[in-house]
Order: structure tokens, then C-alpha cells, then sequence
């Protein structure tokens, strides 16, 4: 009781000079070096004082330096804050876990290296491994969306020009009229209206785009961006409506995937944390909510495997793999709570080595999808190399991979030998969905043509409506925006009928890219889907090649940057840098990181 006692009246006492210690040690933090000797000291001294007051001392720090307006920074801590100090508590500062953290918070260091990890695998891969040939059978056709990031609170009349981070709100402190009323059905500084998502689901389901899919898949993120104001009940709710939508609004099965989808956004403790703070509801939502479409058995898998599963589509030789990729995730607080490597999170590399073992026995085929590509900077170096041992030793079990998270239309290819990335080492091609919310570019999905023996892709081609086009905000139409294969296929060179866009094609498209201006161009200018174009070029674009020619994170060129998130919110007219083609590390990813690299990059500039 006394020793409780003294500690309270500790922490009230040490909190003046804490924030200023804090304050000084933001101002002065300019590299690795300094994240671990002067940032990362004062902020555990926080943390170890407790929750409480870890979380209103960032707050006051944020709101003293204004790395956000008052209520998103108190939002913002109040929900990641927690998170933060737990992991803040666990590890040493001069660490390798230390080292993590201020990369992913604060931009100040590079990842480090790999902790060398090799795979179980049950079996070697076989001599000779299986032909899968096409018969030149008529293709069928897939559906993917994802990242719909529907906003159930969108007001249609509320101000799109605002201070936060997503607008179209009635927030409370916004006064006088509104300066941009929300149209109806979107706004590029918005999350989707129900209503657009709606009309994106029809669009695939009616008929009148001249498909009748399959399937769909759907590579995760469903709940809006008001990640300082989010709170379990509406993130359930927005998991549960969405859900209903897709079972109501599409006549096919859906193969979802998990995204971020979480309170606070991204936080997903691993089994070996102990936390009162467990993300279980989210699975429990999701196995009821997919059960109509993976069965009980996928369901039981979902809430067995941290959100994964996999089933085979019925009637095919496909076996559908789809894994929670936020154990990976460097914006996920949580990974950062011990000095002990944990090589496997919850065992999902596990789980997808069961599964394509399972598959190559059988002789099927399989896809991956997921939400957070793998080859991309915010997933973790370490699983992101274990990942890639799995796609090398079943390469050809998979048949094409497919990714969401980015919010861009664009690819990864993987190769077995990433010092010397040629068309024949490029082994495995990675599809990146393009985003329903309008934050990014013109909303769009894709239509694969799928080769009906081989699973393989004979086409990719995106569809969009236009939030520029004066009939977007009464009645959105959806059109057609390019084929991979009628506008790609030529610059390429002869593809055959019946071959399909593999790794090598993909691969050889970048080449294309490298040599070939206007080709290269295109391809930029389709990333937003020509909604939100940034000029890319010179180192730009040796960048955005070497992303593409990356399915493990450890070769796609990134580098650490304190606030490359800095032009995130482009004023009013500018390009957006966030979509640019090296849009930076963070992705589309929203919260506390963002605004403390901002701050960092600012105070540099
Ligand atoms: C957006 O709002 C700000 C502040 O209220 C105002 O100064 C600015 O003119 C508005 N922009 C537009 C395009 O209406
Ligand atoms: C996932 O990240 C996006 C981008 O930052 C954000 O808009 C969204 O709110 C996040 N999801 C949740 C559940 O917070
Ligand atoms: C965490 O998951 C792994 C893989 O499934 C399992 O081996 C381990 O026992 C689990 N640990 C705890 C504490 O539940
Ligand atoms: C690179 O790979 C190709 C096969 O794609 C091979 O012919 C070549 O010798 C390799 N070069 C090096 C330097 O390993
Ligand atoms: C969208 O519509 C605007 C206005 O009509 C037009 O300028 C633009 O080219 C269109 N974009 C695409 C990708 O079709
Ligand atoms: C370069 O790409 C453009 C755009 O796709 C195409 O029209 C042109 O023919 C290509 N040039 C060459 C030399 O292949």
C-alpha cells in the first residue's frame, strides 16, 4: 500500500521534468544512435510509470510539438498508447528489438539484420516436381477487391476539407459551414460511404460489366480511418455489416482475408504476450461471418490460426490459403514486447507450410492471399525471409499469390536468387488488389481470367469508377480501365494463348519499364488508377523497380526515413507523395508512428 502510494506521488512528481526530458529528447534525436541513448531512456522511464501516465505525457508531447490537432492526438495515445508502453517495459534499449521499434516508430534506424531462421519443411521438394498443363479449356474468372475501408458514420453534406486524417463527419469541433460538402457516393478525402461500396458490389454481381465470376476474393481492411476515434463496438459492427453486405450483395463465394482490422488499429498481441487486451472478437466475428462461405471447418481454422485458413474452392483442384499477415506487421506494437526473437508468431508459417504440404501430397494447386504483401518495408525483415523460404521450397504448388494493403494497383515478383533477379529465377508473382476507398485513387477492383487447369493467371484487368467524372456523385458507372494483357502482353513480347502472366512476364514488364518511358509512365499513372497521379521518375523510379522486383522486404530497396509519411496529407491541389510509387514504409497505415516521424522529418527540414 505504502510503496503504491510513493510510486503515484513519484509519477505525479516526475512528470514535469519527464516531458521535458521527452520534449528534449524529440528535439534532439537524430539517428539510431540517439533513438537508443536519448530518445528510447526517457519514454520507458515513462512507461514504467505506468499507462496512465505513459499515455498523458505523449499526449501533452504531441499536442505541445502539434503533431496533430488536440483531439487526434489524445485519440490516438489513448487507444496506442498502452500498446506502446507494455512493449516499452519489455525490452533493453540497446537491443535488437530496440533497434525494430525506432525503425518502425520513429524512422531513425534501418532494420537490422535478419535473425537467421531456416524453415521446417516435412518433406523435401520432389525431383520431379508435378505438371500442371493447360488444356486450353475456357478460363473462368475472379473477382478481387479490398481495402473498402467503409466509413458507416460518412455524412453526406459534412465538410471533405477538414484537419483530420479522414473527413466527411459531422466531428464536434468543426464550426460553420461546410466548405466541400460530401457528395453522396465519395470523396477523395474521405473513407467509402456505404453507398459506394454498395455500387462496387453490384457492379461485380449484376452482370452489365460482361463477367460472371467465380469467386471473389477480398484481401482485408474494412472498417474506416478514424483510428483515433474508433472503439470495438464500431469496429465490430463495421466487420459484421460488411460481412452481411458481401453475403446479401454477391451471388458467389467470398475467400476473405484479415487486415488491420482491429482496436487499436493494427493491434494484434501474439499468443505469448499476456494482455487482457485480446484481439479473440475479431476471429470470433470472422468465423462466423465467412462460415457461409469456408465452412465450419474453415471457421474452426479462423479461430484456431489467429485468423487464417484454407479450403479448397469446391469443385477445383484449388486450394485457397489466406493468412493474417499482422503478425508480421511492423506497425503492429505488440511484436516489439520481448528481446527474444519469436521466429514464428502464433505459428503461421507453420500453417502455411501444413497447408501446401497438404496440397503438393494432393497434387492441387494453391493461392495465397493476404492482406500486407510480402516484399513490402512494413513487414518485418525476419518473417518476410521465412516467408520467402516457403514460397522458394512449394513454388510450385503456388500458383499466384494475391495482396492487398497498399491501396495501389501494382505487383511483386519473387525469385530464387535475389542477387541476380533474371526473368528464369523469377518463380512467383504476387497480385496487388487496388483500394475501394477513394483516399487513394479512383476506386477500382480487378477480374483475373483464371486457366482452369493450371490456376494461373491469363489476365488481369482492373475496373473503375470515376470520382471525377460529373455523374460520379448520382449514379457511379464502372467501366473497364486497362487489360495486363492486351496493353501489356505486346510491350512484352509473343505471348501465346495460352500463357499465362506468371513471375516471368511480370518480371520482363519491368524491364520494359526500365527501358521505356512512356511504358513506365502508364503504369504510374494506373497505380491510383489516374486519380491521384505523383510524378515519378529518375530515382523515383529505379525505387519503384526495384519494390516491384521484391517479394521478401529485405531486397526492395527501402530505406528508413524519420517522417517519409510527411507530405501524407497533401494540401488541397498537390500531388499526393503518398502515392507515389515509393510511397514509403508506413503504407496507408494511419497513427501514432505517422505522427511522430512527421514531427521528426520537420523539425530536419
Ligand atoms: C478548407 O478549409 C480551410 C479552413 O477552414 C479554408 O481556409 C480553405 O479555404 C478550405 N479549402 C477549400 C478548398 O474550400
Ligand atoms: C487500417 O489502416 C488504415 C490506414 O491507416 C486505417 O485507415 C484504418 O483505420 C485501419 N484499420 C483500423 C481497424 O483501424
Ligand atoms: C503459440 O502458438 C504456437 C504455434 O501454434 C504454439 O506452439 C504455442 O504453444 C503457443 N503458445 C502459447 C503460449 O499459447
Ligand atoms: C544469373 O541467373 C542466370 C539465370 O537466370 C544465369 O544464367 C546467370 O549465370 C546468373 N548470373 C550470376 C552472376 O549468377
Ligand atoms: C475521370 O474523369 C475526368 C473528368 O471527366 C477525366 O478528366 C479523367 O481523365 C477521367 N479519368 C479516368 C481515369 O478515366
Ligand atoms: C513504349 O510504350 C508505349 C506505351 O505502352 C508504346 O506505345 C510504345 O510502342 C513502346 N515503345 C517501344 C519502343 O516499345
Amino acid at each position: 500500500m505504502f510503496s503504491a502510494l510513493l510510486l503515484l506521488a513519484l509519477a505525479a512528481s516526475a512528470r514535469p521534468s519527464l516531458l521535458s526530458d521527452i520534449l528534449t529528447a524529440f528535439e534532439t534525436a537524430v539517428d539510431c544512435a540517439s533513438c537508443h541513448s536519448v530518445l528510447l531512456p526517457p519514454l520507458q522511464t515513462a512507461a514504467h510509470l505506468g499507462n496512465d501516465v505513459f499515455v498523458s505525457t505523449l499526449t501533452t508531447v504531441c499536442q505541445t510539438l502539434k503533431l496533430a490537432v488536440d483531439d487526434v492526438c489524445a485519440g490516438e495515445f489513448h487507444r496506442s498508447g498502452p500498446i506502446l508502453a507494455h512493449s516499452l517495459r519489455a525490452f533493453s534499449v540497446d537491443g535488437t528489438t530496440a533497434t525494430k521499434f525506432c525503425d518502425a516508430v520513429f524512422g531513425l534506424c534501418q532494420p537490422p539484420r535478419v535473425i537467421p531462421f531456416t524453415v521446417p519443411f516435412p518433406k523435401a521438394a520432389p525431383a520431379i516436381p508435378k505438371q500442371f498443363t493447360s488444356t486450353g479449356k475456357a478460363p473462368f474468372q475472379v473477382v478481387h477487391f479490398s481495402d473498402v475501408h467503409i466509413d458507416r458514420k460518412y455524412t453526406v453534406g459534412a465538410d471533405a476539407n477538414c484537419t483530420k486524417s479522414i473527413c466527411c463527419r459531422n466531428f464536434g469541433d468543426e464550426t460553420g459551414p461546410a466548405t466541400e460538402p460530401a457528395g453522396p457516393f465519395g470523396n477523395a478525402h474521405c473513407d467509402s460511404p456505404a453507398d459506394l461500396s454498395q455500387s462496387m458490389l453490384r457492379a461485380i454481381a449484376g452482370g452489365e460489366l460482361g463477367f460472371k465470376a467465380k469467386f471473389a476474393v477480398f484481401t482485408g481492411d474494412t472498417v474506416a480511418g478514424d483510428t483515433w476515434l474508433v472503439d470495438e463496438n464500431e469496429a465490430s459492427r463495421g466487420l459484421v455489416d460488411w460481412n452481411v453486405d458481401m453475403l446479401d450483395g454477391l451471388t458467389m463465394t467470398v475467400y476473405p482475408s484479415l487486415g488491420n482490422d482491429s482496436v487499436p488499429v493494427n493491434s494484434f498481441p501474439r499468443n505469448t504476450t499476456v494482455t487482457t487486451l485480446d484481439p479473440q472478437w475479431v476471429f470470433i466475428i470472422e468465423k462466423a461471418g465467412w462460415k457461409p462461405w469456408i465452412g465450419a471447418a474453415g471457421a474452426d481454422q479462423v479461430a484456431h490460426f489467429s485468423g487464417s485458413y484454407a479450403q479448397v474452392v469446391p469443385g477445383t483442384n484449388l486450394r485457397i490459403l489466406s493468412i493474417n499477415t499482422q503478425y508480421w506487421y511492423k506497425q503492429n506494437f505488440w511484436i516489439y514486447d520481448s528481446d527474444t526473437s519469436i521466429a514464428d508468431p502464433n505459428g503461421l508459417l507453420a500453417f502455411m507450410v501444413e497447408q501446401l504440404q497438404a496440397a503438393e501430397d494432393l497434387g492441387q494447386r494453391t493461392w495465397i492471399i493476404g492482406h500486407i504483401p510480402p516484399g513490402k518495408a512494413d513487414i518485418v525483415h525476419d518473417q518476410s525471409n521465412s516467408y520467402d523460404q516457403i514460397v522458394q521450397r512449394y513454388k510450385n504448388t503456388i500458383a499466384a499469390q494475391f495482396f492487398g494493403h497498399s491501396h495501389k494497383d501494382e505487383f511483386e515478383v519473387a525469385y530464387s536468387d535475389y542477387s541476380n533477379r533474371t526473368a528464369s529465377n523469377a518463380d512467383s508473382i504476387v497480385f496487388i488488389g487496388p483500394a475501394l476507398t477513394p483516399t487513394s485513387g479512383n476506386p477500382a477492383f480487378k477480374l483475373y481470367d483464371v486457366d482452369s487447369d493450371t490456376y494461373e493467371i491469363l489476365d488481369a484487368k482492373t475496373f473503375i469508377t470515376n470520382i471525377s467524372d460529373p455523374s460520379f456523385q448520382t449514379t457511379p458507372t464502372w467501366e473497364l480501365y486497362y487489360s495486363a494483357r492486351e496493353s501489356y502482353g505486346p510491350l512484352v513480347g509473343h505471348l501465346q494463348a495460352a500463357e499465362p502472366l506468371n513471375a516471368a512476364f511480370w518480371h520482363q514488364l519491368t524491364e520494359v519499364f526500365q527501358a521505356n518511358e512512356t511504358a513506365f509512365q502508364l503504369y504510374n499513372t494506373r497505380i491510383s488508377r489516374g486519380g491521384a497521379v505523383s510524378a515519378c521518375t529518375g530515382y523515383c523510379k529505379t525505387m519503384a523497380i526495384c519494390e516491384l522486383r521484391a517479394a521478401r522486404s529485405e531486397d526492395n530497396c527501402d530505406v528508413s526515413t524519420p517522417g517519409i509519411q510527411l507530405k501524407k496529407r497533401a494540401t488541397r491541389g498537390e500531388s499526393r507523395a503518398s502515392d507515389a510509387p515509393h510511397e514509403g514504409r508506413f503504407g496507408c497505415n494511419a497513427g501514432v508512428s505517422r505522427l511522430m516521424t512527421m514531427f521528426l522529418a520537420k523539425r530536419s527540414a
